[in-house]
């Protein structure tokens, strides 16, 4: 604060006297927001490095303080002034500091408004970009100072603290907020750039370049993980590639695919910090379309029982292709699991609305037909609850739930129970009341999301051990505040949700427990959560066990999902501490974000398979 307000009492003595030039570096200062915010400054020089359609960009000599950007934002989209200026002309201008954001959820932009009196001093002047990875390189593990908390930036709950309103200075060599914001408005250079997700809707695509990096996966995406003191670490090393400045765009692109050498301004724009090239990147690589077949053998013991889980995105009998490539993924990527939890298989008529009552709220599972036809002829059942019209939350009209597919020929369900209604609470009875049932149904925590469905099974020729399942499909992230916004921790919208959800299927498996301590009992599914959000699945603690971590799978290999800056995991698996004493594998199998394009994506998750034993 000492040098803020000694910036500013020189510049105020200054003016009061005569009209005096004001640095790039004075007005970035050397932390979030400019100490010289609001003023009207004078005589601004810098060098055009970039030019877009709402403004230009300027760079002086750099600071000796690692902390104070070089570079400015000069917004402006009148097209006259844009004209006046061209990449190399050393400007002189006037005009106001803004610190501009959308909304208060986001960091801010310094920069110059209305700027006036724009001179050009001289052309032709070149400015050497920083190279990243060489001359400086962005933290890889931690966002911000104040993501405080035992889960880091995933510590509940969200905005504790805001980045703006603490605004102390810059500790750019541990955090990534303050990394990139020590850069602001810098002309850089990021060498051969590796990307780690599909391109999203505007073309602008997620990538590191050649620095250190963590949770890095055989594909080359990174992972969202824990460091070795439990820190999670969402991959801030990533920097999103904007559209180029120069009209070009960005070429299509997969995970794994290499780009050239990008150089570009850093500007931070809806909530992340991104290099605006000034044109668009070539791809040097994209890796194979890989076949990322199970390897999980099959297995003709009656104690085994292989299982798949698999959200299917919006399955209905309206998209035969949609149908045909998810019973292609069954029954060749997959191979043929025994008992198959998917998640997401809406109404026979899609998301259309019924008006004639129950009419399509059935779900025939073509699927079952399909995949015989891909596997040889392998005969799959299914078995579900139908929900009430509109209660489950997804796409309107849809009625996405769980259903179970299961080889009639390796596991049938155990018992006579009848299958139960949208709100028949399923219980532990000789078995369960209702084979399948939803769990609590009408609790509030389900309230428009999807109800976990509860079944048990026993093996074809087996010895008659009892396998109890429940299916989740828990509400959805949609909502939050951005990873690198002002809010910390980040708000993640849901997650006391999802919390109420985990406790009511944990006090479920208890139930269960309780009359049986050696019940075998697997919960698998979509939760749409991190384990590394540890309060959110505390109620399963001391009762299920993630079978990721039984199998031994490396950190870095467990995703299901990529979403921004993260390959991570949403959906999981979870047994009970009879069937964790037993031998289990686990697999994702990476159908989806090995797509060699997104258009080829045939859902947004990958499915997985795993192999249990029942004795
Ligand atoms: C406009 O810029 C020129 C060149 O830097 C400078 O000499 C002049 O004083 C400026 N005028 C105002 C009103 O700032
Ligand atoms: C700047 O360089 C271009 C060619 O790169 C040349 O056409 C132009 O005359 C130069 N301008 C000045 C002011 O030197
Ligand atoms: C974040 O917290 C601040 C300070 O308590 C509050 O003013 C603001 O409304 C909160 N924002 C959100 C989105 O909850
Ligand atoms: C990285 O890019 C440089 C040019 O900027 C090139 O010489 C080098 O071969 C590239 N490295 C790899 C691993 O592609
Ligand atoms: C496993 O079963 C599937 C069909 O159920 C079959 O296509 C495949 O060849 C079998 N694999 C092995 C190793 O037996
Ligand atoms: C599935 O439905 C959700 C919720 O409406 C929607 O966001 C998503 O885009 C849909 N996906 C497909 C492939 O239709
Ligand atoms: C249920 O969810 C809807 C929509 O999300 C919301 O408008 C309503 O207030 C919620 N009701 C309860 C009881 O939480």
């Amino acid at each position: 604060m000492k040098t803020q307000f000694s910036a500013l009492t020189f510049l105020l003595a200054c003016l009061a006297t005569e009209s005096v030039s004001v640095s790039i570096t004075d007005i970035q200062g050397n932390s979030f927001l400019s100490p010289l915010v609001g003023q009207f400054v004078q005589g601004v020089q810098g060098i055009v490095t970039a030019k877009g359609t709402s403004g230009f960009w300027i760079q002086s000599p750099s600071s000796d303080d690692v902390r104070v950007s070089n570079g400015l934002s000069i917004f402006t989209s009148t097209k006259t002034i844009l004209a006046q200026v061209n990449m190399g002309d050393l400007v002189s201008l006037n005009g106001f500091v803004n610190e501009f954001h959308t909304d208060a959820t986001v960091l801010s932009v310094t920069e110059i408004g209305s700027p006036s009196n724009i001179t050009v001093l001289s052309s032709n002047n070149t400015v050497t970009p920083i190279v990243l990875g060489v001359d400086r390189s962005p933290p890889t593990q931690l966002y911000s100072a104040l993501d405080t908390g035992p889960n880091g930036f995933l510590s509940l709950p969200g905005n504790t603290s805001q980045v703006e309103a603490v605004n102390v200075p810059l500790q750019p060599s541990l955090y990534s907020l303050d990394f990139w914001e020590s850069l602001e408005g810098q002309l850089v250079t990021v060498p051969n750039s590796t990307v780690i997700n599909f391109q999203n809707s505007f073309g602008e695509i997620w990538a590191y370049g050649e620095w250190p990096v963590t949770g890095k996966n055989s594909r080359g995406g990174l992972t969202l993980t824990a460091n070795l003191v439990g820190q999670v670490d969402a991959n801030p090393e990533t920097i999103i590639i904007g559209s180029p400045l120069d009209g070009t765009k960005n070429p299509k692109v997969t995970i794994g695919t290499k780009l050239t050498t990008i150089t570009g301004v850093i500007q931070y724009q809806f909530g992340f910090y991104y290099i605006m090239p000034l044109t668009a990147p070539a791809i040097v690589s994209s890796l194979p379309a890989a076949s990322p077949t199970t390897i999980t053998p099959n297995s003709t013991d009656a104690c085994v029982v292989v299982i798949g889980y698999y959200n299917v995105e919006n399955l209905s009998s309206t998209s035969p292709s949609h149908i045909n490539a998810i019973a292609t993924h069954i029954a060749q990527f997959l191979r043929t699991p025994d008992l198959v939890f998917v998640q997401e298989i809406q109404d026979n008529n899609g998301p259309t609305e019924c008006d004639l009552g129950p009419c399509a709220r059935v779900t025939k599972m073509r699927a079952c037909e399909m995949i015989a036809t891909w596997s040889g002829g392998v005969q799959y059942s299914s078995v579900e609850v139908i929900p009430e019209n509109d209660q489950d939350g997804g796409e309107p009209g849809g009625n996405i739930r769980q259903a179970y597919l299961y080889r009639a020929d390796r596991i049938k369900l155990a018992g006579n129970s009848p299958v139960g209604g949208a709100l028949d609470a399923n219980s532990p009875s000789a078995l369960l009341r209702f084979n399948p049932g939803r769990i609590d149904p009408t609790n509030a925590a389900w309230n428009d999301s999807r109800k976990s469905l509860a079944a048990v099974w026993e093996r074809v020729g087996g010895n008659g051990e009892r396998l109890f399942t429940v299916n989740v499909h828990h509400t959805a992230k949609l909502g939050g505040s951005s990873e690198q916004g002002n809010l910390r921790p980040p708000i993640n919208e849901g997650a006391d949700q999802r919390a109420a959800q985990v406790t009511l299927v944990g006090n479920f498996v208890k139930s269960i427990l309780e009359k049986d301590i050696f019940a075998n009992v697997l919960v698998a599914g979509d939760f749409n959560e991190f384990v590394q959000t540890t309060p959110v699945f505390k109620s399963f603690d001391g009762i299920l066990i993630e079978a990721d971590e039984l199998a031994g799978l490396p950190p870095v290999e467990r995703y299901t999902y990529a979403f921004d800056m993260n390959n991570e995991q949403l959906d999981h698996i979870f047994v009970s501490p009879s069937v964790a004493l037993r031998p289990v594998q686990v697999e994702h199998v990476h159908v989806n974000q090995f797509a060699t394009s997104l258009t080829l994506q045939i859902s947004d998750h990958d499915p997985s398979v795993a192999t249990i034993r029942l004795c």
